[in-house]
């Protein structure tokens, strides 16, 4: 946990966010496993997700490179005056190259510095404090934080999968933070926590490695495992645990906090903070009915959407927060 007096301010200048065409419908779940459009609804508010395009080589890559070129065009700069990307991700196209370093080239950002952050769905939210550190301290003057992920390569979207397959989508969002004489913007307190204890809540065996001492079923390799109840339990208590953490370390109370953008993983979950810290719908937005859990990218998804409908101004107050495999969570807050 960390909370700091900044030296240099740090803006947030620019957003961007994107989504692939091809729609995944609860009807459509309906013809490949048993499952109901009512079930997927009153248990996690999902109506529909998105999916890479499946004749893409690269598709994180890919759905990467159009936040981030969204996000340059929102903040008025050219790649080349980017200093570095960060990308989180738990879904690279391969285990190497990183996928930062494929964005870096498919825009023309030149030979910048670019590397991959992976905390799960809680990885935008970890960067984009480690990204403001670098600018605050005088590494760079401007850092591009993306998140995408498309873990419905790693869904069995057959009966014996559908505890998971159900709940994810593919998206990618990026923000764009540079350095500014304002000492007013900038990282306010931030929390990150982990616990590897956990990894088996939430996890994709690879290889079989993993799940030859657990459960050997050749079904498993390669695809998203999940005990949804241990997952559940963990996110409605550390959700509002880590909100709660970070709104200490700032010395503020719940309503002054203007946007707590937040990681969707369930309407259930998202309404219960909502209702526990009193906050009106306008401050948390749910965005999850249309896109599903889109692991990175869903906190900077949720951004760029209020950015766009004119939400987001300056001197307000925005905490991110987000928790998943690992397990991960953690809160980054913000003066804009
Ligand atoms: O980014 C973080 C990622 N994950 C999360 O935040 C997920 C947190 N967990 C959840 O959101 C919920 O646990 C789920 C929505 C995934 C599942 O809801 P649940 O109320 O915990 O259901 P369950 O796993 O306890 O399953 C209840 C029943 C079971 O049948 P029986 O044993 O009662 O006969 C399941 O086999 O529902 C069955 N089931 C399904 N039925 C229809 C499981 N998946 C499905 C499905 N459609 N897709």
């Amino acid at each position: 946990m960390t909370t700091r007096s900044r030296p240099a301010g740090v803006q947030i200048v620019g957003s961007g966010s994107a989504l692939p065409e091809r729609r995944l419908t609860n009807a459509d779940l309906e013809k490949l496993m048993d499952t109901s459009d009512e079930w997927i609804v009153q248990r996690t508010g999902i109506h529909e997700r998105r999916l890479h395009d499946k004749n893409d080589p690269y598709p994180t890559s890919s759905l990467g490179a159009k936040a981030l070129r969204a996000a340059l065009d929102d903040a008025g700069m050219a790649p080349t005056d980017l200093g570095l990307i960060l990308c989180a991700t738990m879904t690279p196209d391969s285990p190497t190259p990183a996928v930062s370093c494929r964005i870096a080239a498919q825009l023309g950002c030149g030979t910048i510095g670019a590397m991959d952050i992976n905390a799960a769905c809680s990885g935008f939210v970890f960067t984009i404090s480690l990204a403001h550190e670098l600018i605050a301290g005088g590494l760079y003057d401007s850092v591009a934080v993306v998140g995408v992920d498309t873990v419905t390569r790693h869904c069995d979207y057959s009966t014996f999968g559908r505890g998971a397959a159900i709940l994810f989508g593919d998206a990618a969002g990026a923000l764009i933070l540079r350095k500014t004489d304002d000492p007013a913007p900038g990282l306010i307190a931030q929390a990150m926590h982990s616990d590897g204890d956990g990894a088996r809540a939430l996890y994709i065996p690879s290889g079989m490695s993993q799940i030859v001492d657990a459960q050997p079923d050749e079904r498993m390799n390669d695809k998203i495992q999940m005990n949804g109840q241990k997952v559940f339990k963990f996110a409605v208590s550390k959700f509002p645990e880590v909100i709660e953490e970070t709104l200490a370390l700032a010395g503020l109370a719940p309503p002054e906090v203007d946007h707590y953008v937040c990681h969707q993983a369930n309407a259930r979950i998202l309404e219960a903070a909502r209702e526990r810290f009193g906050l009106p719908e306008s401050k948390l937005r749910v965005n999850i009915h249309r896109v599903g859990n889109t692991v990175a990218g869903s906190c900077p998804l949720v951004f760029d959407e209020l950015k766009k409908d004119g939400q987001i101004k300056p001197g307000q107050k925005v905490m991110f927060i987000a928790f998943g495999a690992g397990l991960t969570w953690g809160a980054s807050l913000w003066q804009l």
